[in-house]
């Protein structure tokens, strides 16, 4: 660990009160295409560095994580890619039951479960369950699209009989409910959109895009966007 880096980020995390960070997981495929390798190698390669940024994000003092795994648009890829994905979910879901202890995170999936194999949606609610005690944050967004949220948000409120709803009672219904919106969003592969990602937690987050693949996303890339988050002046709408 190159301790006086994790000590420079650390510090301009406080300094910021960065506690909630999400990422736009993107570049999977052109990182293996670039290397002449199958984009379900890609696949793969991220979905092993997604677990050293989350530990990353850790040592440096941010307490909560999003990532976007698969969207609601991600099943118009081929099959074989999705299944590809959804593999390498399941057998991340093993590895995290496993490292329960050591890692102490919670882990919620955004999204709707139903759509999911139903052995991987069980595994996905086992995994929420044996972790609901432990503090830091982990959001994996599987299946999960900000408008099909609102959508199902709306459908909760009108099926709990509201007539009239309020802000709050949108957040609360959203599958955000158990946390604070992002303070800073990354997309990563040099793509500079949200493809439907947050679309209501975002109104206020800001934003770091880098032309860096997933797959090779660094320490110097977060304290890149740590940086930028710390020059960033966050008015919410007021004068200051
Ligand atoms: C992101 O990488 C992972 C998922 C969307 C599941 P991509 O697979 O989108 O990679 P590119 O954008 O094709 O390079
Ligand atoms: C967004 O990436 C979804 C995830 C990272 C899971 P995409 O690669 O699917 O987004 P588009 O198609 O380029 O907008
Ligand atoms: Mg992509």
């Amino acid at each position: 660990m190159n301790t006086s880096q994790y000590d420079r980020i650390r510090e301009k995390v406080a300094a910021t009160g960065l506690s909630h960070i999400a990422f736009i997981m993107d570049g999977n495929g052109r990182w293996a295409t670039g290397r002449g390798l199958p984009r379900e190698a890609g696949h793969r390669a991220g979905g092993e560095n997604f677990k050293k940024v989350v530990r990353m994000c850790g040592d440096c003092g941010i307490d909560a994580v999003t990532v976007y795994a698969f969207s609601t648009e991600n099943w118009k890829r081929p099959s074989a890619e999705v299944n590809a994905i959804m593999r390498l979910l399941d057998s991340f879901i093993g590895d995290a039951k496993r490292e329960k202890e050591e890692n102490g995170i919670r882990y919620v999936f955004l999204g709707d479960k139903a759509a999911l194999a139903p052995a991987l949606a069980q595994k996905c609610e086992e995994l929420e369950q044996i972790t609901k005690n432990y503090k830091r944050l982990l959001n994996i967004a599987l299946n999960y699209g900000g408008r099909a949220e609102i959508v199902h948000a709306c459908n909760t409120l009108i099926a709990s009989g509201k007539t009239e709803v309020t802000e709050a009672d949108v957040s609360a219904a959203l599958y955000t409910a158990h946390c604070d919106d992002p303070d800073l969003i990354v997309r990563t592969a040099g793509e500079y959109r949200l493809s439907n990602f947050l679309l209501w937690q975002s109104a206020y987050a800001e934003f770091f895009f880098t032309d860096t693949l997933w797959p090779d996303y660094s320490l110097d890339d977060l304290e890149d966007a740590v940086n930028s988050f710390s020059g960033r002046r966050r008015r919410f709408g007021a004068v200051l």
